[in-house]
């Protein structure tokens, strides 16, 4: 089987109803990267932190999988698949998914501030601002927040140095380490990128699909049938 590697944003769980970051009304107009998403803003403010994350738990509670999600599971029929996403929400998985890699966390897992491993399945429900990890320590949001290493990336560089076929879907590359992944493919990896707006990257055997998610992986099947 060959085998397709999705690196996935923000722009794949846009038509679920999931507000992008970068986009114009994202979220990053909306509140400051560096109080909600950097590790400095979590030791000021571990408050609003909590909120903000709470916030995005709730809603994630409240939206579906689109056509893109569930595309992108269907094709596991015919091709070794593996998503590896930028995205903190679970909607591959509630696609039916199987092999999923979360380079920035995700948003139904808390774990130990004190040690990364230590992670709980908490769902959709909030953390408190004063509740524990089993080791003692404050239970944080499982996410990687701007500052901090992200553990998942040299594991995910390995999985896109193996693709025949790269798919690049939603993501405004603007985020390293995620963005600098593409540079792993092999020469001879068939990329498509898939976003409605234009994205700077140009690479060897890439072909751009200028389309929303969802419009875009209906014609990436099409194309994938005659591969
Ligand atoms: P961005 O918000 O930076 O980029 C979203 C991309 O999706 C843009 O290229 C849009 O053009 C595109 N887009 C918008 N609507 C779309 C649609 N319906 N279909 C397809 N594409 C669409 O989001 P990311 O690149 O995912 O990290 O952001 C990367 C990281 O920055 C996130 O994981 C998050 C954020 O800060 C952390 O918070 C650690």
């Amino acid at each position: 089987m060959k085998k397709i590697i999705a690196l996935t944003g923000a722009g794949i769980s846009a038509e679920s109803g999931i507000t992008t970051f970068r986009d114009s009304g994202g979220l990053w107009e909306q509140y400051d990267i560096m109080e909600v998403a950097h590790i400095d803003g979590w030791r000021k403010n571990p408050q609003l932190v909590q909120r903000f994350y709470n916030e995005r738990r709730k809603q994630l509670e409240e939206v579906e999988p689109n056509a893109a999600h569930h595309i992108l599971a269907e094709l596991e029929k015919d091709f070794d698949v593996t998503v590896v996403t930028q995205n903190v929400d679970n909607l591959h998985e509630r696609a039916g998914s199987t092999k999923i890699i979360h380079l920035h966390g995700e948003l139904t897992k808390a774990r130990s501030s004190v040690n990364t491993d230590m992670i709980v399945d908490i769902g959709y429900r909030p953390i408190e601002l004063d509740e524990k990890a089993p080791d003692g320590s404050q239970l944080r949001p499982h996410i990687v927040w701007f500052g901090e290493a992200v553990p998942m990336i040299e594991k995910a560089a390995d999985i896109v140095a193996q693709a025949d076929i790269l798919l690049i879907i939603g993501t405004s590359l603007n985020v390293y380490p995620a963005a600098g992944l593409v540079g792993y493919a092999d020469r001879k990896a068939q990329i498509y990128l898939i976003d409605p707006n234009e994205v700077p990257y140009s690479g060897r055997n890439i072909t751009m699909i200028r389309e929303k998610a969802t419009t875009g992986m209906k014609k990436l099947k099409n194309i994938l049938t005659n591969f």
